[in-house]
């Protein structure tokens, strides 16, 4: 690729500061001052700026703590939108949510650029379970799980068999379902007669939330390892 596209990809400078910078010999790539932005550069050339090695990203992962009051969407008229929530140094990479969480739901929410990594974790096909904590208007009961267990029916669809445990307050309780259905776990309680009040996501696949984060905290993980804990963790 083309020297300043690695460049505009890898920092959050413009084109054309990268041109200026290239022009003033503020560049090199393997040891020598680059004298254009054109040249042609891959992933395994060493580029400096200003003396720093810069390494080639594309894309990025964040794991977000979402806050209740933000919707997850990058742009919307009535809500602030997690992409708020993004450092300035991410913002070049225009990351949006993987899947959605309603705007008084709080917890783990996956940010990135990679569109076929966001479709794969979103999608019911790759079975990656999403784990959820709710607390409830009124007590689980061991019917609910067996409903649950069998998938619940909706208009459009069927849910697939998802998980419930009941803590030792049955109004609170740990949900696994491998679908992102529009409001899917507080509809399925309703159809058990219950109303959800608080609704937290933990983990999705082996990813649980980051120990000790409180919402609103956002950190960027490596995709290696976001691959590890996600992929292949769901029941087949
Ligand atoms: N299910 C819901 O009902 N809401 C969410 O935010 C996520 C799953």
């Amino acid at each position: 690729m083309r020297l300043d596209k690695f460049l505009s990809e890898s920092t959050s400078l413009s084109r054309k500061e990268i041109k200026g910078l290239i022009k003033i010999g503020a560049v090199s790539v393997n040891g020598t001052t680059a004298k254009k932005s054109d040249i042609k550069v891959c992933e395994e050339d060493e580029i400096s700026l200003n003396g720093e090695s810069v390494q080639y990203r594309k894309y990025v992962y964040l794991v977000l703590n979402k806050p209740a009051g933000f919707i997850s969407a990058s742009e919307d008229r009535k809500y602030r939108c997690v992409t708020e929530l993004v450092p300035d140094e991410y913002i070049h990479y225009n990351v949006f949510p993987v899947g959605r969480l309603d705007v008084d739901t709080e917890g783990l929410l996956i940010l990135t650029n990679d569109g076929k990594f966001a479709h794969d974790v979103a999608s019911p096909k790759k079975n990656v379970y999403k784990r959820y904590f709710a607390r409830l208007s009124a007590p689980a009961e061991d019917h609910d799980r067996d409903a649950f267990k069998a998938g619940i029916e909706f208009k459009e669809f069927k849910a697939k068999p998802a998980r419930l445990e009941i803590c030792e307050d049955p109004c609170e309780v740990y949900v696994e379902i491998a679908e992102g259905k529009y409001h899917q776990v507080k509809r399925m309680f309703e159809r058990v007669g219950k109303t959800v009040i608080y609704l937290k996501r933990v983990a999705v696949g082996g990813l649980g939330l980051p120990e000790n984060s409180r919402p609103g905290d956002i950190f960027e993980v490596d995709k290696l390892w976001l691959d590890e804990k996600i992929n292949g963790y769901g029941e087949k």
